[in-house]
């Protein structure tokens, strides 16, 4: 949770009792370097939260003359200026700016993010082998498999560390959730150009809304689970896992998640088969066994 400091309070007046409009701001400098928070909340007679608005200053690139602070307080001019025009219907006003919540899905013990492209190519064979053990273990297995569900890029308008919420409602809400409840959670990765496949990538970059949930609310909690990243490339050597090494320890610290587990399989341009990979399947298997046994009880890594 963060902690925010009171910049402003003014009281209004109207028929349906006083309303307290405050502006605050927090510091958010240990997510990212100088990120402040601003916002604008309204409250009842109560204390009751009757809306909010908050913009940081991530949102507003240097080509933009506007800034936080003063979108804020503009907000709040705004909100004191409707309540003088509408006294009577601000209640029912505010009721219709309703806040975003994800849907309830599925949950599973083991999630797994298939990143290829091809269905049943190695990352495909990995994901059964993942699952197979899972099933084996008598837990439940959900694959998310990105080219085929709707998840738009991040745009970087950084207003997901608003509210904790991506701007985009999209198969993302999805992928959060069931993350959010799995007790591991697996990627399976082919080498890309250097990098990961685009529909991978954008599902990864999104994770950043995550990031921000994590940090903003006490609701999305990673330490007790377990994450695992398996890797497959055409060419021979490890020296072509370097930027996957790097997207796996990046993701899994983006979700919050302990990763507990890698193995790679190089030069399947030419052995063609993962499954046929000297200690490849074992190697799976043992990683995923020790994570559903170890999930839960990881501690605070
Ligand atoms: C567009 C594209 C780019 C690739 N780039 C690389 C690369 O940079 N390095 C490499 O070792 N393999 C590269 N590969 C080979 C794949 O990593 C390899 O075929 C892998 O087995 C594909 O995974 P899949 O069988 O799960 O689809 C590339 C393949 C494609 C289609």
């Amino acid at each position: 949770m963060i902690r925010e400091i009171i910049l402003e309070r003014r009281t209004v007046q109207t028929a349906q009792g006083d309303f307290l409009i405050t502006c605050v701001s927090a510091d958010l400098t240990h997510l990212y370097p100088g990120m402040e928070r601003y916002g604008v909340r309204v409250t009842d007679g109560t204390g009751r939260t009757v809306t909010e608005f908050f913009t940081n200053t991530y949102e507003y690139t240097p080509a933009m003359e506007l800034d936080a602070k003063s979108v804020a307080f503009r907000q709040a001019d705004e909100w004191e200026g409707e309540f003088t025009e509408h006294p009577t219907d601000m209640v029912e006003y505010f009721s219709r700016l309703h806040p975003r919540c994800l849907p309830a899905a599925e949950t599973a013990d083991v999630v797994i993010i298939q990143g290829s492209p091809r269905p049943d190519g190695n990352c495909g064979q990995t994901a059964g082998l993942i699952a197979a053990e899972t099933d084996r273990a008598g837990g439940t297995v959900q694959v998310l498999y990105p080219d085929d569900m709707d998840i738009h890029p991040c745009i970087g308008c950084y207003q997901c560390y608003n509210t904790g919420y991506c701007t985009f409602a999209d198969d993302m809400d999805e992928v959060f959730v069931l993350v959010q409840r799995c007790r591991v959670l697996a990627v399976c990765a082919p080498v890309y150009s250097c990098s990961v496949p685009g529909a991978l990538k954008a599902l990864i970059d999104r994770f950043q809304a995550y990031h921000a949930r994590r940090n903003l609310t006490d609701v999305v909690q990673g330490s007790h689970q377990a994450g695992l990243f398996f890797g497959v490339c055409g060419r021979e050597g490890e020296v072509n896992f370097i930027p996957l090494r790097a997207i796996a320890t990046a993701f899994f610290a983006t979700a919050g998640i302990p990763l507990t587990g890698t193995a790679w399989a190089d030069g399947m341009d030419r052995k063609r088969d993962v499954r046929q990979v000297s200690g490849f399947p074992g190697e799976v298997r043992s990683l995923v066994r020790q994570a559903l046994e170890g999930a839960g009880d990881w501690g605070d890594q």
